[in-house]
């Protein structure tokens, strides 16, 4: 079990004002901000990250949002971190997300939807890495 997790705060939910209620929802559920960076991707790098869907039909439009405008990428830290945040952001399409999880409460579609988060231990590692390297992450200073 792995007890980091990688998060990303999509463009729609910086556009639409969200950043400082979904990074309240993030410590309210008692995950260790372990890195945080306001970044906005470029196409490679949003092409890099989600390279795991290339040839899939959504991964151009993917793609083109979330180089579209600033986001921000988090490295996250909780026991069985991987899971608990997939639970508090709930299913990738909000409109079969439970009550009260993000992406319920500020995601407004499939494509746009609101926040990120890995779907394995092992993916974790690889997505922290894609944007963090191990010493800006707080547990090591
Ligand atoms: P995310 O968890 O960031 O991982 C891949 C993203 O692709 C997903 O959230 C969705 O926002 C987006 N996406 C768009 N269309 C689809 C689809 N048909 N199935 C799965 N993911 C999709």
């Amino acid at each position: 079990m792995n007890n980091r997790t990688f998060a990303i705060i999509k463009p729609d939910a910086f556009r639409n004002g969200y950043l400082g209620q979904i990074l309240d929802r993030i410590i309210q559920a008692d995950f260790r901000i372990l890195g945080a960076k306001l970044i906005r991707m470029t196409r490679q790098q949003a092409e890099g990250f989600y390279a795991v869907h290339r040839g899939k039909p959504f991964y151009e439009e993917l793609t083109r949002f979330m180089s579209s405008g600033p986001c921000m990428v988090l490295a996250l830290e909780k026991e069985n971190a991987v899971t608990a945040w997939r639970e508090t952001i709930g299913a990738t399409n909000p409109a079969d997300a439970a009550p009260g999880t993000i992406r319920k409460d500020f995601a407004t579609s499939l494509g746009e939807n609101a926040v990120h988060g890995s779907d394995s231990d092992e993916n974790a590692v690889k997505e922290i890495a894609f944007f963090f390297t191990e010493a800006e992450l707080i547990a090591n200073q």
